[in-house]
């Protein structure tokens, strides 16, 4: 019979992670007795380690999204330098199964998980999550979407001040009423985004007005379904809230042969490849993708192997300005 990993686990009372890392001779924090009580139980088993390269797992939302492609391959490529495999799976912000997907990942006795959780997880749902991580006993880095999590180490942006960057930016171009197309609300780096917009505006002593905001799912689709609702609020200016929602605006805008950024200001949220690359380039709010992802891979090494070093990490976004951007057209529509 084949001795598996989570055999010895079961004989010694650890989790998989573990019995690999004893077995391995990685440092880890568990006592001399335990140590010794997965060798025996190893021993016992007749367990032969292939001595497979230690595992670890990313758990991301939609990598048709290349933000999130992007994440993922920078964290593949820098977990594999660090002699570890790598598994990712793929939720879809589809309810629970950012769960179902982290039950999957430590079945398959991963060492460790990076996870960007669902825009919509439910309250109930984080604790769940919550709750699974806790009990995993495995390090979980937690990326982009926030929980507050015991011992649980993070890899944020400051969603907030890349938001205030943007909507100053064009307030200072003199539009003011600049419409706003967001991600899931329910989702804590949108209310972050959100507050970074209305700081903007209250810098610029220019009223919130709510009817200017319309929550989306952060697709293309978002920006062709609301760009006639904002064109008839007389908005010269619109914030999307990631570089997709903005795709979506200029698919609108050819449609109505509104031209960008002349009769119309755009500005995007993410910084993916293909802002440059528009035939009018899209001034974007951009996250340090590279060093996010490979922060995320170091970290998770860290709080597998050396947890006393293992620090969250917070990024700042920088404001590309492209050609989709400009003051606006008619001074009488200010
Ligand atoms: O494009 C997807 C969005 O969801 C990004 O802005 C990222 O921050 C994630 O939260």
């Amino acid at each position: 019979m084949h001795v598996t990993i989570h055999d010895v686990a079961a004989r010694a009372g650890v989790s998989p992670a573990t019995v690999s890392l004893v077995l391995n001779g990685r440092p880890c924090r568990v006592s001399e007795n335990t140590r010794q009580r997965v060798r025996q139980a190893a021993q016992e088993l007749g367990f032969r380690s292939a001595a497979p390269r230690p595992l670890v797992g990313i758990l991301l939302p939609d990598i048709s999204n290349l933000f999130f492609s992007s994440i993922g391959q920078a964290f593949l490529l820098e977990a594999r330098a660090q002699g570890n495999d790598a598994i990712v799976m793929v939720h879809g912000d589809q309810p629970g199964q950012d769960l179902a997907n982290l039950d999957t990942l430590l079945s398959r006795g991963v060492g460790g998980v990076v996870m960007v959780r669902s825009a919509r997880t439910t309250p109930e749902e984080e604790d769940t999550l919550r709750e699974k991580i806790l009990k995993s006993r495995i390090p979980v880095v937690v990326m982009d979407r926030k929980m507050d999590i015991p011992n649980v180490k993070s890899v944020l942006l400051d969603n907030r001040e890349g938001a205030r960057m943007a909507v100053r930016y064009l307030l200072e171009q003199g539009h003011t009423r600049i419409g706003c197309i967001t991600g899931p609300l329910e989702d804590v780096v949108c209310r972050e985004r959100l507050l970074g917009y209305q700081d903007a505006l209250e810098e610029a002593a220019i009223a919130y007005d709510e009817s200017l905001i319309c929550q989306g799912d952060y697709r293309p689709e978002d920006g062709v379904k609301y760009l006639p609702y904002l064109l008839g609020k007389s908005v010269t200016g619109i914030f999307c809230f990631n570089d997709m929602i903005a795709l979506g605006i200029y698919t609108g805008c050819r449609a109505y042969h509104l031209r960008i950024p002349a009769d119309l200001s755009v500005i995007g949220y993410d910084g993916i490849p293909f802002c440059e690359t528009l035939d009018v380039p899209l001034s974007t709010v951009e996250q340090p993708v590279e060093e996010m992802g490979r922060a995320a891979a170091t970290l998770l090494k860290q709080m597998m192997y050396q947890p006393q070093c293992a620090q969250d990490r917070l990024f700042l976004p920088s404001l590309q300005i492209r050609a989709s951007t400009a003051s606006p057209a008619d001074p009488s529509r200010r």
